[in-house]
């Protein structure tokens, strides 16, 4: 065909809008499959879409569409099509005569205003919803309309979709294996979908059909267009139409199709037999379309929207057939309201009928009596993750506690959130970031190796195999039982190889038998001793083995396939494990805890489990943690937390008596330091050293006067409230008092001076604030400030900035105080302490966060001269500053600084971090500043006119979030995302971080 021909002018779209409707306007072509489409803009508004066919078109089915538009803006107002725009002479369809003579149909339809489905980004859950809600709607409504004009043979109806298996031969093998597998699933189940319920469908509800609400933050669909492909075929195709779209870049498609599903069965409930067939009705529409793309290729290679969807289309069919069928059947059960699986119910029942006996699955226990052990990730018995690790103590513990409870079996273990399952098996990447499997499917029996397992009822082994390696079963059996009239299995786990090898596959073993014996370590699948026992409805596509745990996302699907084995024993102990809801939490907190105490977060996280630079929630999700530097060498470091263990149950008392765990905490410290810091005192927390500077340069000085900077912080004690702007300058704060005088923050991006040389400019409003206490015929106390200010938003002061400062108060007779509580201990990279970045000695110097590592210790470190004025004669007593449980923690936490070279990888990792978002600063222009040191870094969100961009910077913090990475906010305008992660924070987590970074920086709101 020679398509020059039927190409129609911008200029002829206009003149036919003109002639033919009366109406004025300028023309775009749009892309289209069939017809030649325009946008025509009246009055500069998007106003109508122009729509001319190719000759010879079928007018029955033009006129069809036309009534099916009519039909929807008559039925339902909620529904949103274009509609139906008659010309002059009342026509719904006219006529033209094209170029060459040939007559061309032309239709008229109103513009729908809005985003098209593929330039919405990002695409979530609440989005894909109100997608299926919308075409659940439209199909209600579409139901209702008879037509038999609506195509009765056509290449994209998926249920003709086999005529596919004519065009094999344009693929390569691979290729062609994917799509030879789809058609064969949909070939073998045709007779049963043939029968499906069949109404007049959309039929093409792709991702340039769908109109989306202009909302950046969860818009909405309003609008389904382009009804050209529209037919009477299976209600199902839509549903899997709609699907497949809107799944097609997502890394998990089965997940991104379940709220399409669900908002669908809110709308227009689906059947049973019908989500039988969605998951092959989603393929083949992927495998009509990729077919299509090819000979559309071949055929008519100018119109790329002839195959736009190819390239996505493959990957989604790629990625699809890796999702079991029978898996994906399961989920859109669950999803639309029905038992995940079909035999649920009668599980239940007959094991309502029948009980089943622990000791006849261990006739050696001789005991159906439980001592529930809890494993999960929140369990105080599993203690540290390390020990948990330490095969030995593992064993050691549970035989003390079957010492404790002589009679009685050790188990537990169902639907447990696990964090021990360490192997890369366990971890995928998700729509949402990394995802680990967690939820424990079985019961664990916790019995000596070699105890034999017995058969509870007649089996036909299905696996018989060593599964040792990755999955970590070791001699592994699974069992198919029939009961009534379904089939249902078990599955024992962690045997030893040659009990489980003993049979073989088909083998039947007959009720009281013996199955296998518990396997030791390490054949077993590298644990202690003990059986996993796990129930299945279904083995899915599984030939050599099962999972015993599953992704948290998909908990409800696996509950349903992997019914609780309890259910068999009936164990009270079992039935009665209670967890507490966060809601119940939440609403404790708001009734008995303090009003001023906030939640980080839109949906609170209840965090059970720190493990190195990760913070692990209640159900095993795993957060990379950016914000912590109170975490300092990582969270629940294993040598601090023995430090502290081991002190603990020495003694624990205060430092009248003598103990050398002070005197060495002192030394490890005063190492760090010049030679002029000599003396410390230890206290509790970041805000009592701070006041108990303030009580020094009081007592040194005679002065009341206090010099800091504005959005400055320093702890939450009376004295440190009074010289911290960040409070008494923001919300609830009654301004600076008689004694504390603020000079601008030294702010070089945004501040009162901006540029590379402000340091003298800022120390001069230092100058000024010496003066003004001088004016009041006062002297000046101290000068307090952080090295880089971080309330302040990660401010880097300026060079020269310090020196300057400190000697104009030194003039003035005050002390040089550095707050040290968020900067020290080697965050910086460069140097250990912050002060030393600019050449300076302070008088006194405090540290306080990560001192302890989560544990409250600080410390106020001072000259000898300072200190020799403070001791008047008054005791200094602190009852738990400097106690020995303390020092031991701290010291071990400056130890491991130095022998884990944490500093060094501060300066590595944070630099090549300062590099990537400097890097990332020029694709995404809102990002003004990058500054810091170390891992002590700031990111600046800014428009063009540097006006601060709290929005996007708090929506950034809560997608990240939402990706499984903790990231903070400050600043005076919250505009500041900090990154201050624990020292141990890995390239590897960097890269992360920039990789989601870039991911979230990329959606609409944080560019439009
Ligand atoms: C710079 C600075 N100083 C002092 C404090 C007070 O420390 P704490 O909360 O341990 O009392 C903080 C706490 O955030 C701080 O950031």
């Amino acid at each position: 065909m020679n398509y020059d021909n039927l190409k129609i002018s911008i200029q002829q779209a206009e003149e036919i809008l003109f002639k033919l409707f009366n109406i004025k306007g300028t023309a775009s072509a749009l892309p289209g499959y069939e017809d030649y489409n325009f946008r025509m803009k009246v009055n500069n508004e998007n106003a109508f879409i122009l729509k001319i066919s190719r000759p010879n078109e079928d007018a029955d089915y033009l006129y069809f569409q036309q009534e099916l538009l009519q039909h929807i803006a008559s039925n339902d107002k909620d529904i949103v099509a274009p509609k139906v725009i008659k010309d002059k002479n009342g026509n719904s369809i006219p006529e033209i005569t094209d170029a060459f003579g040939k007559q061309r149909k032309v239709r008229l339809l109103s513009w729908v205003s809005g985003r098209i489905w593929s330039q919405v980004n990002p695409q979530l859950n609440d989005l894909r919803f109100s997608l299926g809600e919308k075409c659940g709607k439209l199909t209600s409504v579409l139901l209702t309309l008879e037509h038999d004009k609506a195509h009765p043979t056509f290449e994209w109806d998926t249920a003709q979709s086999l005529w596919t298996k004519n065009h094999l031969h344009i693929f390569n093998e691979k290729e062609t294996e994917i799509i030879t597998y789809f058609q064969k699933l949909f070939e073998n189940n045709f007779k049963a979908y043939s029968s499906l319920r069949k109404s007049i469908i959309h039929n093409d509800i792709n991702d340039n059909n769908i109109v989306v609400s202009s909302e950046l933050i969860n818009p909405k669909v309003t609008a389904i267009i382009d009804y050209g492909d529209a037919m009477s075929t299976q209600i199902i195709n839509d549903v899997a139409i709609t699907c497949s779209y809107a799944i097609m870049r997502e890394k998990d498609p089965l997940d991104a199709a379940l709220p399409v599903v669900k908002g669908y069965n809110s709308t227009f409930p689906l059947l049973e037999e019908e989500l039988e067939h969605l998951y092959t009705t989603i393929a083949m529409r992927m495998v009509i379309s990729v077919i299509k793309s090819a000979i559309n290729k071949l055929e008519d290679p100018d119109n790329e929207y002839l195959y736009i969807s190819e390239k996505p289309s493959w990957e989604l069919l790629k990625k699809w057939k890796k999702v079991s069928a029978d898996f994906a059947h399961f989920s859109f059960r669950d999803a639309c309201g029905y038992k995940a699986h079909p035999n649920q119910d009668k599980f239940n029942n007959w094991t309502q009928k029948n009980s089943f006996e622990v000791s006849k699955l261990f006739p050696t226990a001789n005991s159906n009596e439980i001592q529930h052990i809890d494993l999960s990730v929140s369990s105080k018995w599993i203690g540290h993750q390390q020990e948990f690790n330490d095969l030995g103590l593992f064993q050691f513990k549970i035989e003390k506690l079957q010492a404790q409870h002589p009679n009685k079996v050790i188990a537990g273990g169902y639907l447990e959130p696990r964090a021990v399952y360490t192997s890369s098996a366990y971890d995928k990447t998700g729509n949402n970031g990394n995802e680990s499997r967690t939820i424990h499917l079985g019961i664990d029996f916790w019995f000596p190796a070699h105890t034999p397992v017995h058969a509870l009822f007649d089996g036909e082994v299905v696996t018989a195999v060593n599964d040792a390696g990755d999955k970590e079963y070791g001699g592994l059996v699974i069992l198919k039982h029939e009961a009534d009239d379904f089939e249902f299995f078990t599955l024992y786990g962690h045997n030893t190889v040659a009990s489980a090898l003993r049979h073989k596959v088909g083998d039947i073993i007959k009720k009281g038998a013996k199955i296998a014996e518990l396997g030791n370590y390490p054949e077993n699948g590298n644990w202690a001793p003990h059986l996993h026992f796990q129930v299945m409805l279904s083995v899915l596509d599984y030939k050599i083995d099962f999972p015993g745990v599953a992704y948290y996302n998909q908990l409800d699907v696996w509950k349903g396939l992997c019914p609780d084995p309890n259910l068999l024993f009936k164990s009270e102990t079992l039935q009665s494990i209670e967890t507490i809801s966060n809601e119940a939490l939440i609403n404790y907190r708001k009734q008995h805890l303090g009003k001023g105490l906030s939640l980080q977060y839109k949906i609170p996280i209840k965090m059970v489990r720190g493990a190195g630079q990760y913070l692990i929630d209640q159900v095993g999700r795993k957060y990379l943690d950016t914000v912590n530097n109170v975490a300092h060498v990582g969270h629940e470091n294993y040598n601090v937390v023995k430090a502290g263990q081991e002190q603990m149950a020495l003694i624990n008392t205060n430092s009248r008596y003598l103990h050398e765990n002070i005197n060495v905490l002192a030394n490890e410290l005063l190492q760090t330091f010049p030679k002029e810091l000599s003396v410390i005192h230890f206290v509790n927390s970041g805000s009592e050293a701070n006041e108990l500077a303030i009580r020094m340069v009081k007592a040194v000085t005679g002065n009341k006067d206090i010099i800091a900077s504005e959005v400055g912080y320093h702890g939450n004690a009376n004295m440190c409230i009074d010289i911290s702007s960040y409070k008494f300058d923001g919300k609830g704060g009654k301004g600076a008092p008689e004694h504390t005088h603020i000079f601008p923050l030294p702010d070089s991006f945004r501040g009162k001076y901006r540029g590379d040389d402000t340091g003298e400019q800022y120390a001069a409003e230092v100058q000024k604030q010496i003066d003004i206490v001088y004016n009041k015929d006062r002297a000046v106390g101290a000068f307090i400030i952080e090295p880089i200010i971080s309330c302040g938003g990660q401010i880097e002061l300026p060079v020269g900035f310090l020196e300057k400062s400190y000697k104009y108060i030194r003039a003035a007779g005050g002390l040089c105080i550095s707050d040290e509580i968020q900067t020290g201990c080697g965050r910086m990279g460069k140097t250990f302490w912050g002060f030393q970045l600019h050449n300076v000695v302070p008088d006194i110097v405090t540290i306080g966060k990560p001192l302890g590592n989560g544990h409250p210790i600080a410390a106020v470190v001072c000259t000898k001269e300072v200190a020799d004025k403070f001791a008047i004669g008054m005791e200094y007593f602190n009852t738990f500053g400097g106690n020995p449980v303390s020092c031991a923690i701290a010291t071990e936490v400056i130890r491991t600084v130095k022998r884990e070279k944490l500093q060094k990888n501060a300066l590595e990792v944070g630099e090549f971090l300062k590099a990537e978002l400097k890097a990332l600063s020029k694709t995404f222009t809102i990002i003004g500043d990058v500054r810091g040191q170390g891992l002590f870094l700031g990111i600046e969100l800014v428009d063009a006119e540097m006006k601060p961009l709290a929005a996007q910077t708090d929506y950034l913090a809560n997608r990240m979030k939402d990706h499984g990475i903790l990231m903070s906010i400050d600043g005076p305008d919250h505009n500041v995302l900090k990154i201050k992660p624990p020292l141990i924070f890995t390239r590897e987590n960097a890269e992360e971080l920039i990789f989601y970074l870039s991911k979230i920086f990329a959606e609409d709101f944080m560019i439009k």
